[in-house]
């Protein structure tokens, strides 16, 4: 058995190996380990090529080299269907462990598996899958398929409109986390927003073309950052600034893609006031397509589920919005439209919400 022969050498395989494992010990059906640091985009390129692009859902597992670039091999492991990606240090361990559950189920296919079964899930699986591959094209400089994207965008709008937004949104919350799970939040409330208020338009497609593509410019910044639950300090802060650039950079040559969608990327950090970023764009310098997603992009920054913050509830987040665009930040009418999309009504404008303030001010007793 190969994988018995691998352990019995320490794991001491030659770089960029494949190796059809048929142990009933660890799966009843064949698996392959590949020995492959995803770091190095022509191993990487060797393996497509052996393979056939793009390669197929199978039960492979990888053992990558290095240990120093977590961030970037799982994308790329998650580009190439992998269902395990474990750091080379860390892989006897992790096969001994495996095999002592021989006979039980696959963690990972399990997961994929419930995935599926839940509310939203094949849409969701094929827009992690997409993200997957986009992140990874990104990181390599290598051309996405743009078709794919409006094909996932039409599948999300529709699956959002038979599921429900708020289980659309519990099913992503429960099965991704880091920078794919906010990517997906964002792209299920462009989504629904679209699918409520834009159906049929021009405007929906590019909506969830964007709200898909919006942040893969932080493949460029360092996961310790992005992860980071306090302040970030100016450095780091310049990290983060730098992604929407560095995804029009790289998006600005794909033929096909609208200036729309690409000013909508570059533009969805920027605030009405002129306090965002990268140019500091105010009002009517900023499009209505811009607008809407960056209202679902803070909405679903609120409700993500991260290890050190629980999720916000929807009512919490579109409290936070109403805040912002009494600060003069975001634009009310597009977060009054998302609120609609929960099952909120709220008041037509936002001198209403002034006036609602005022008054129940004034019905408070007097201290
Ligand atoms: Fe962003
Ligand atoms: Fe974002």
């Amino acid at each position: 058995m190969e994988l018995a022969r691998g352990l019995a050498h320490g794991l001491a395989l030659p770089s960029n190996c494949v190796f059809d494992i048929e142990d009933g010990g660890l799966a009843a059906r064949p698996r392959l380990l590949v020995d492959i640091d995803l770091t190095d985009t022509r191993s990487v390129d060797r393996f497509r090529q052996a393979m056939g692009t793009p390669p197929a859902r199978r039960d492979w597992l990888f053992i990558v080299a290095r240990t120093d670039a977590r961030h970037q091999t799982q994308t790329q492991a998650n580009a190439l269907n992998a269902s395990r990606n474990i750091v080379r240090s860390e892989a006897r361990p992790a096969l001994l462990r495996m095999m002592s559950v021989a006979g039980q189920r696959d963690g990972s296919r399990a997961a994929v598996e419930a995935l599926l079964a839940a509310p939203g899930g094949r849409s969701i699986h094929a827009a992690g899958v997409e993200l997957a591959g986009l992140f990874s094209s990104f990181s390599d400089a290598r051309p996405f398929s743009l078709q794919a994207v409006h094909a996932v965008g039409t599948e999300l709008i529709g699956s959002i409109g038979d599921t429900g937004a708020a289980n659309w949104l519990d099913t992503v919350r429960g099965h991704h986390e880091g920078t794919f799970q906010h990517c997906l939040l964002v792209a299920g409330v462009a989504a629904a927003y679209a699918a409520r208020h834009l159906r049929g338009t021009r405007m929906a497609r590019r909506l969830t073309d964007a709200a898909l593509l919006h942040d893969i410019g932080k493949a460029c910044v360092p996961l310790h950052v992005l992860d980071k639950p306090g302040r970030l300090d100016e450095t780091e802060l310049d990290l983060v600034r730098a992604h929407p650039r560095a995804a029009v950079d790289y998006l600005a040559s794909t033929p096909g893609l609208e200036p729309e969608v690409l000013d909508a990327v570059l533009h969805h950090h920027e605030a009405l006031d002129g306090s965002g970023y990268p140019d500091g764009l105010r009002g009517g310098d900023i499009t209505a397509l811009t607008r809407i997603l960056t209202v679902c992009d803070i909405f679903a920054a609120l409700v993500e589920r991260r290890a050190y913050k629980p999720p916000l509830s929807d009512e919490d987040a579109i409290a936070i919005l109403v805040d912002g665009a009494l600060d003069g930040k975001v634009d009310y009418i597009r977060v009054r439209s998302l609120a609609e999309v929960f099952g909120m009504n709220l008041p037509a404008t936002l001198d209403d919400v002034r006036v609602n303030m005022a008054r129940a001010a004034e019905s408070l007793p007097a201290q």
